[in-house]
């Protein structure tokens, strides 16, 4: 599938439901707790690069702009409402991000020079399998050397977990996109891309599912 006819779902499943996305996500996935301990396990450091996947409303800009602030962060979306609302939400005093709309792409002019790190929160589990082996290969593609990949995804769910999941995510985003990742196909995607050291690093319940916290490193 080319850019071109390639299509997304929005941040909340539905177009009109974007200006919600906010206020769900942090009641409905512990946002506090699991996005601390993601941009904990980010580490960003002054001087280092990262790329964010799926950026959304701007919410992880912030997080990692907080902990960091001389990181150089930039965020690519397709969906122009969610990068609309990043780009209004970095205007705050204090705030400093760079935003592409689109699809992320190995051969984008943003990538160069190469990130240090490239992360995404609640993106994979929504797009359908092929999207995500192809982002899991081109991000492998697109970090330097020594640079590693940093995902929060609802990712393998068990027992009750997976009921919710089922109730709640996989009712707004459908059952056909999500199912690899609840099976937990995300550690298989990373090592198949040539990462190296790679693991599920935390697991945090919500009421929505579990959400996982991966990372890996591309070592040369
Ligand atoms: C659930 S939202 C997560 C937003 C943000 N990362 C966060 O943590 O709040 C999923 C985002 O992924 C974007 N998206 C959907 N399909 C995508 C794709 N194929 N590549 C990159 N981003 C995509 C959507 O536009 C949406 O903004």
């Amino acid at each position: 599938m080319t850019a071109e006819t390639r299509t997304h779902t929005p941040p909340l499943g539905h177009k009109a439901l974007t200006p919600l996305y906010d206020l769900a996500i942090a009641a409905l996935t512990r946002e506090s707790v699991w996005r601390r301990a993601f941009v904990l396990a980010i580490a960003p450091k002054a001087g280092e690069k990262v790329v964010d996947i799926g950026s959304g409303t701007g919410s992880l800009a912030i997080a990692v702009h907080n902990a960091s602030p001389k990181t150089t962060y930039i965020g690519v979306d397709p969906d122009e409402d969610a990068v609309e609302r990043a780009r209004a939400k970095v205007k705050r005093p204090g705030a400093a991000a760079k935003f592409e709309i689109g699809y992320f792409s190995s051969d984008a002019d943003y990538l160069k020079p190469a990130p240090d790190k490239i992360i995404s929160s609640l993106v994979l589990h929504q797009v359908p399998l092929a999207e995500k082996q192809r982002i899991v290969e081109a991000i492998y593609k697109s970090l330097k050397p020594g640079g590693s990949v940093h995902i929060a995804d609802y990712g393998l769910q068990k027992g009750l977990l997976r009921f919710l999941f089922r109730i709640t995510v996989q009712a707004l985003d459908g059952v056909k996109d999500t199912q690899p990742s609840a099976d937990g196909i995300i550690l298989e995607l990373l090592d198949e891309a040539g990462f190296s050291n790679v693991e599920e690093a935390m697991r945090i319940p919500t009421v929505t599912g579990t959400i996982s916290l991966y990372r890996a490193c591309k070592l040369f």
